[in-house]
C-alpha cells in the first residue's frame, strides 16, 4: 500500500519507540495522530518531528485502561483528519517484578498491565475497525515483545499481556480479513528506553547475552518493521522479532 496521505493513529507516541514509529510513518507521507497519558513534552516533541517531515500531527490524551477514553480518542482522529487508515497499538506499561517474586505481583498490578497492554489494543481495534475497513486497505500493527514469545521480561503479567497481544493479532487477522491486515512487531530490549530501565538487571543482561548480532533491538528498526507491515498488501497475522538475535538463541560469540 502506498502510504502517502494516509492517516495513522499511533498510541503511545509520546514514548521512546512510539516517537520513532510516528516519525517513520511521517517520512513515508502519513499524517499522524499520536496519544499520550501525561507526558505532554514527549507528545509535543513527536509533533515537532512529524511536522518537520511536512505532515500533519495531532496529539490526543488517551488512557487506554478507560473505555470512554478509547472511544473519545477514536472519534477525535476521525474528527480531526476525516479518516483513519492505520492503527499502531504501541502504548503499554510495565513494572519490574522478577518472575520468582509471585507475592509482589498483586491483583491491581496484574489488572493495570493487562488492561493497558491487551484489553486496550482490543478495544481500540474494535472502535476503529469500521473506519479502517472503509477503503479496503486498513492496517493494524501491534507492538508486542519477545516476552510474549518466551517466559522472560519485566514481569509475569507483562509477559502474559504480550503473549495475549500476539494471539490477539492472529485472531483479529482472521476476524478483519480481507479489509484489514493485522500484524505484530515483537521488540527485545531497546537500550536507554523508559521500559528498559524498569527491567530487572538479570533480564536485561540475558537479553544482551542472547543478541547474536552483538547488539539488541533498536527503535529505528522497530519503526522500519512497522512501516514494512503497513506497506505490505499480502502479509497478515505475522510477528516480526526485532531483538538482535533469535528467540531462544544462545550466543556463542
Ligand atoms: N523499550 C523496550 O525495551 C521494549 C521492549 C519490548 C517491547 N517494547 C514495547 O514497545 C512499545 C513502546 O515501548 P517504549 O519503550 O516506547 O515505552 P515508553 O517510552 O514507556 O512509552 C510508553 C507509551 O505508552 C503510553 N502509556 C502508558 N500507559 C498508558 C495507558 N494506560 N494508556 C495509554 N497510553 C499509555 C505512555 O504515555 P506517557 O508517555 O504519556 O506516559 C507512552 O506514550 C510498548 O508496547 C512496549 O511494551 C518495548
Amino acid at each position: 500500500m502506498e502510504l502517502t496521505d494516509k492517516v495513522a493513529l499511533v498510541t503511545g507516541g509520546s514514548g521512546d519507540i512510539g516517537a520513532a514509529i510516528c516519525e517513520a510513518l511521517a517520512a513515508e507521507g502519513c499524517d499522524v495522530a499520536l496519544t499520550y497519558v501525561g507526558n505532554v513534552d514527549g507528545a509535543n516533541a513527536t509533533v515537532t518531528a512529524v511536522t518537520a517531515h511536512g505532515r500533519r500531527a495531532h496529539p490526543i490524551a488517551l488512557d487506554q485502561r478507560d473505555e470512554c477514553s478509547i472511544d473519545a480518542a477514536a472519534a477525535a482522529v476521525i474528527e480531526h483528519f476525516g479518516r483513519c487508515d492505520i492503527l499502531i497499538n504501541n502504548a503499554a506499561w510495565n513494572i519490574g517484578i522478577p518472575f520468582p517474586q509471585l507475592d509482589r505481583l498483586d491483583a491491581d498490578t496484574w489488572d493495570r498491565v493487562l488492561e493497558t497492554n491487551l484489553r486496550g489494543p482490543f478495544l481500540l481495534s474494535r472502535a476503529l475497525a469500521p473506519t479502517l475497513a472503509e477503503d479496503g486497505g486498513g492496517r493494524i500493527v501491534n507492538i508486542a515483545s519477545v516476552g510474549g514469545l518466551n517466559p522472560g521480561s519485566s514481569s509475569i503479567a507483562y509477559s502474559c499481556s504480550k503473549a495475549g497481544l500476539i494471539h490477539l493479532t492472529h485472531c483479529l487477522a482472521v476476524a478483519l480479513a480481507p479489509d484489514i491486515s493485522v500484524n505484530c512487531v515483537a521488540p527485545g530490549l531497546v537500550e536507554g528506553t523508559r521500559m528498559a530501565l524498569r527491567l530487572p538487571d538479570a533480564v536485561a543482561a540475558g537479553a544482551r547475552r542472547q543478541a547474536v548480532l552483538g547488539k539488541v533491538g533498536s527503535a529505528v528498526d522497530i519503526a522500519a518493521a512497522t512501516v514494512l507491515l503497513c506497506r505490505a498488501d499480502t502479509i497478515t497475522g505475522q510477528t516480526i522479532v526485532v531483538d538482535g538475535g533469535m528467540p531462544g538463541a544462545m550466543n556463542f560469540g
